[in-house]
Order: structure tokens, then sequence, then C-alpha cells
């Protein structure tokens, strides 16, 4: 099936959402799994490198959940009546923030966005560590956790300077495998990859986000963990 690529004849880097389909893929960006890795006490703890898929200039990458072809679209959004309407508010990042206040460093909390990777509840959790960011330990774990967050629900930010403590991301996409869990996850779109809608407007490009793929997300196209089943 054909998905219109011709409209993004610039080679950008891009993620067009399509009415209900797929998600198309443009400008040549990497795809390749990435599992989370939990700790000796099964809290996840850092990401491994998974399989990665071949180079491709533009594909399309299933939204409905439902493909035989995973992670691509093989079109059976259009047989089983996939809704993926678009529920996600357009408000920027940080005007939907809630601030935590730290000694050494602040942090920011969009709720909605998480994807339930579980990083920021390993051992005291990610908002306490920022709280008691004057400990350089805490500050390090602290600033680990939010960075490993994929979904950008969290950010660190330093006091000092006021700028957001970012991991460096090429950008790229990431399908999250939750082998603890069972379940692959979201798409982890990195490095300020356009996402637009598929009424043609644009979302906040941002380092981090995670695009919902199992079809079910409340908070359509990003992933609100309910892949997880909560
Ligand atoms: S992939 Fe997480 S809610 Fe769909």
């Amino acid at each position: 099936m054909v998905y219109g690529f011709h409209m993004n004849k610039n080679n950008q880097k891009k993620i067009k959402i399509t009415k209900n389909g797929p998600y198309l893929v443009s400008g040549n960006l990497p795809l390749a799994k990435e599992i989370i890795m939990p700790d000796e006490n099964g809290d996840p703890i850092e990401w491994a490198k998974g399989d990665k898929y071949p180079n491709q200039e533009e594909y399309a990458l299933c939204r409905c959940g439902q493909s035989k072809n995973k992670p691509y679209c093989d079109g059976t959004h259009a047989k089983i009546g996939f809704d993926g309407t678009e529920t996600a508010t357009r408000k920027n990042y940080l005007d939907q923030a809630e601030k935590i206040t730290g000694p050494d460093l602040n942090l920011t909390d969009v709720e909605n966005l998480c994807s339930l990777a579980r990083f920021c509840d390993r051992l005291d959790g990610t908002w306490e560590f920022t709280k008691k960011s004057d400990n350089p330990e805490s500050k390090k774990l602290a600033i680990q956790q939010a960075c490993n967050c994929p979904s950008g629900r969290l950010v660190a930010w330093d006091k000092k300077t006021e700028k957001p403590i970012e991991p460096d991301f090429k950008p790229s996409l990431s399908l999250v495998e939750d082998y603890q869990l069972k379940v692959s996850g979201p798409i982890w779109v990195k490095g300020n990859v356009c996402v637009e809608s598929s009424d043609g407007t644009k979302y906040e490009a941002r380092n981090r986000v995670t695009l919902c793929r199992c079809g079910k997300s409340g908070n359509k196209p990003f992933c609100d963990g309910t892949h997880l089943g909560k």
C-alpha cells in the first residue's frame, strides 16, 4: 500500500501520523530494539541495545498494534477499523509540567506522558533524589534516572545554569522491549525528530518522546503505559 511519502521530498527526518493508520517514517531514521535491563532486585537500571533493522529511507510502522509484520504496517488497521484519534494535548511540555525543586537540581514532570519504563522508581526514586540533590550520589542518580526516562516525562534541570540535562541522542527510533514484563513497548523517538499530526500540525520536537504502537493508549499518539494493561 502506498501512503504518500511524496509529501516529504526534502528528506527531512520526520514521523507523519496518518489518520487511523501507521506512522510514516522518513529521512533514513535508524530503527533498532532497545531493552529495559533490571538490576539484581528486578528494578530497571539501564538500557541495552537490541537488534537493528535494515536502513530504509522511508518505512511505515504499525500504530494499531495488530500488524502481522510488526514493527511494520501490513494494512491491518483498515480491516479492523482502527480508531487512531489523537487525543493528546498540543501544549508544550513546559506548559504542562509540574516542577519539583531541590537544592542542586530541579525536576519537571508531565505524568500524562508516562510510558511506565520505571527507571524513576528505583531505590528512593527520582523525585526524592532531586530533593536531596546536594548529596552527590543522590544528584547522580536523579540525573541518571531522569535521562533514562524514554518518554521525556521527567527532565532534570541544573539549578545553576537553569538548563535541562539531556542525554546526547542522534535522531533515531528505538522499539522498547520490556522482557521483564514480557511485553513490547512504544516507539522511542530520540533526537528532536519532527512528529506531525494527521491534521498537519506539529507536536513540540523533543529529545525524547514515546509513541504508542499497541493501539490502545488513551493519550494518542503518545504511549500512556496501557501496553502493560494498567
Ligand atoms: S505502546 Fe504504550 S500505550 Fe500503546
